[in-house]
């Protein structure tokens, strides 16, 4: 796939990403508790990359998977994955302002609400996965389908929920925010270790969550699973290598976001641990084996690809 072919599709499935992220937000309409909802409202729609949801999606494509039932899901871990923001940037965590280009959530609409709107959002993104389940349904009344197919989709759909609901709480995400504030403390040596597990739980696994709910819905086998929860290991751990990068040589204007942030709350990343050179290289290598996994996948990669190669070195 030619540079020029890859933006442009790029621009177009990021398009349709978040209109199907819209679709399944909440209306704040006239109810009593608009507030929190305007605030969720203003943390999605207010930008991102959307490589959450797009990385399902292809990944749903790449084992024939063709129809919407993924579409709720990509609306789930971009929920979730804004969530996980929200409360990253509150004062007791990062203390950060500026988020995807605009004031951060707590800044905007103070600290309780943010604390709110992340609870929300988390909710939410469940109570967004589980209309898969009307889909299911609608679909079965609409045509003829066995009930065994039927079966098969309920099932389908109930793996990929609790696909999500792992990679997302304490063996997930919140077990990895959990050691990156703990090794602040000025005195604490992070170990390889340690290092590795923040990396893997804070960030990668939400995006293992994507390839593997991505393959659960579209019926890959069991090993084909395991191979995407580990390309997306390598495809995490290299995102947040080059993420503790870009908040050392990263410009505002480009991330959208506060810059030297990790040096401010005494972070210890792979930067700090590293060194740039060393941190670029161990981006470079993750990558080139996610790729290499990859390859014994069954379907098209064309675009995997090219999307998995565009983030090496991002600028954003
Ligand atoms: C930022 O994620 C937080 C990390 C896990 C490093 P992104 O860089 O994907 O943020 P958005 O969604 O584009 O704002
Ligand atoms: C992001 O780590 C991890 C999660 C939000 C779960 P960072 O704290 O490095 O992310 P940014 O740099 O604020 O986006
Ligand atoms: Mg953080
Ligand atoms: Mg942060
Ligand atoms: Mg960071």
């Amino acid at each position: 796939m030619d540079n020029l072919l890859f933006e442009r599709e790029l621009k177009n499935r990021t398009e349709n990403a978040e209109n199907v992220v819209m679709k399944y937000l909440p209306d704040p309409e006239e109810k009593l508790q608009h507030t929190v909802i305007e605030a969720m409202d203003y943390s999605v729609t207010v930008g991102g990359k959307r490589l959450r949801p797009l990385l399902m999606q292809e990944t749903y494509r790449m084992f024939r998977g063709q129809d919407e039932i993924v579409e709720p899901f990509m609306a789930a871990i971009e929920m979730i994955h804004t969530y996980s923001l929200i409360h990253d940037d509150l004062p007791c965590m990062d203390n950060d302002t500026l988020r995807r280009g605009h004031e951060t959530t707590w800044k905007k609409y103070g600290d309780a609400m943010a604390v709110l709107a992340g609870d929300g959002l988390l909710n939410y993104a469940y109570e967004t996965a589980l209309k898969s389940f009307d889909l299911i349904e609608k679909e079965g009344a609409q045509y003829e389908v066995s009930s065994e197919t039927i079966a098969s989709r309920y099932q389908s759909c109930a793996k990929a929920v609790t696909v999500l609901a792992d990679k997302a709480g304490i063996w997930g995400m919140v077990g990895g925010q959990c050691l990156d504030v703990e090794a602040e403390k000025k005195d604490m040596v992070l170990s390889e270790e340690e290092l590795l597990f923040i990396h893997e739980h804070k960030t990668a696994a939400l995006i293992q969550a994507c390839f593997m709910i991505g393959g659960v819905l579209a019926g890959a086998g069991r090993r084909q699973i395991e191979r995407l929860e580990k390309i997306g290991y390598n495809v995490g751990v290299a995102f947040q290598i080059r993420d503790d990068m870009l908040d050392v040589i990263g410009t505002t204007e480009e991330l959208g976001k506060n810059t030297g942030s990790d040096e401010k709350d005494g972070k210890k990343t792979y930067v700090t641990i590293h060194g740039l050179e060393e941190s670029a290289a161990e981006e470079k290598r993750l990558t080139e084996e996610a790729l290499e996994l990859l390859d014994a996948l069954p379907g098209k990669h064309d675009f995997m690809v090219e999307l998995i190669l565009s983030l090496l070195g991002r600028r954003n």
